[in-house]
């Protein structure tokens, strides 16, 4: 099995079709959490569609569009963060990410952003990394800027979310920019900032 240590007994797995009985458990049981920011979690709400998803994520990886990662926390599947697609033209990706609510707080994203980004830059040889946030939805929108992004602007009413558009705050982050001291002195300042208010 595949698996990339994100230390503190967490792990990025590839999704596979083996893994749909854990993640349909997950949504299922995180769907009023979800709901808010995520416009698929009411659309065929049945183990069939999960499986449906992963055998999509196995596909794009099979036709080099990027993937669909797990992140397992002490042995539990907590979430998936994965690209949308790969604009191979401009060499550049946009990153998805959801986590099951009893999984938030400990960093579990923020680290498997990280590890995603590192791959975007250093293996698949991107130029940009884009993450949208809807500008009301704060955890999402910390994630970008606790790893250095720029906010470019804001998307006017660029997703519909069940009744309601909302509008999309656009960070990117350029390959040049990544691990830059200065962009590491945030990353870090925030850090300590969390150890302190915790
Ligand atoms: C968006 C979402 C993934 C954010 O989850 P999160 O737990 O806040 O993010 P992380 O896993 O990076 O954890 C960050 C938290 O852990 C803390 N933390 C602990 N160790 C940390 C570490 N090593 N590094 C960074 N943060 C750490 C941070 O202080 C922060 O806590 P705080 O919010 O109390 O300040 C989650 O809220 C979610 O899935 N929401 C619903 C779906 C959604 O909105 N998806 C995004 C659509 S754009």
């Amino acid at each position: 099995m595949f698996s990339y240590n994100l230390g503190d007994g967490a792990e990025l797995r590839p999704l596979e079709e083996r893994y749909a009985d854990e993640l349909f458990a997950l949504t299922d049981r995180n769907r009023d959490h979800l709901r808010q920011w995520l416009g698929w979690v009411d659309i065929k709400p049945n183990p069939a569609a999960t499986s449906g998803f992963l055998r999509g994520a196995m596909l794009q990886w099979a036709e080099n569009n990027g993937f669909q990662a797990g992140i397992w926390f002490n042995g539990s599947i907590a979430g998936v963060v994965g690209h949308n697609r790969i604009d191979w033209g401009n060499r550049a990706t946009e990153l998805g990410y959801w986590l099951g609510a009893e999984f938030q707080g400990h960093g579990l994203m923020t680290r498997a952003c990280h590890a995603m980004i590192d791959y975007a830059f250093a293996v698949q040889q991107l130029q940009r990394v884009v993450i949208h946030c809807a500008v009301d939805n704060a955890r999402s929108r910390a994630i970008p800027e606790r790893l250095g992004f720029t906010q470019e602007g804001v998307l006017r009413q660029a997703e519909w979310l069940h009744d309601h558009f909302v509008d999309l705050a656009v960070y990117s982050m350029l390959r040049e920019e990544w691990g830059r001291p200065e962009t590491e002195d945030r990353t870090e300042t925030q850090r300590r900032r969390d150890r302190v208010t915790r």
